[in-house]
């Protein structure tokens, strides 16, 4: 699915924003992916941004991340009612959060392109990614495991 985006994907003289690394990986294929897909739609941007094609690569990524956000959270909200979490609910509440800060970005990129602090829109993304994937997402997967160890 992502075969595409990969084969476009070149790393910007100034280096990735949010440089994959293994410490990121949580043990769960299809969730990894996702995760390293995500970063790899950031580090995009914020190569573009560098190069002065902001403008020509935001409209990509809005269409990128709401279509991957959007299918990620799904995936992760349906592991995790497969498996009892108990945190489901506080889980889909930060994804939610993510979505709503998200669409409110992208909807102050159309009225004001112009105005638009492509900085700010990656430190965010940037934060939010990296703590919610060390963070919040280890939260089900250490539930997995021990649901595994009980089985
Ligand atoms: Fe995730
Ligand atoms: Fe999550």
């Amino acid at each position: 699915m992502f075969g595409w985006f990969k084969a476009m994907s070149t790393t910007g003289a100034g280096g990735d924003l949010v440089p994959w690394s293994d410490n990121y990986l949580l043990g769960i294929k299809t969730i990894d992916e996702d995760h390293r897909n995500l970063f790899e739609i950031i580090n995009r941007l914020h190569d573009a941004f560098h190069k002065r094609q902001g403008h020509q690569t935001i409209k990509l990524t809005f269409n990128l991340l709401t279509e991957y956000v959007s299918e990620h959270f799904a995936r992760e909200e349906q592991l995790m009612g497969q498996i009892n979490f108990p945190g489901l609910e506080e889980h889909r509440m930060l994804h939610a959060g993510f979505i709503q800060a998200f669409f409110s970005t992208k909807q102050s990129y159309i009225v004001a392109p112009k105005a638009f602090d492509f900085e700010s829109f990656l430190d965010f993304l940037r934060k939010w990614l990296v703590h919610h994937v060390l963070v919040e997402d280890r939260k089900y997967v250490q539930h997995v495991m021990k649901e595994d160890d009980e089985s």
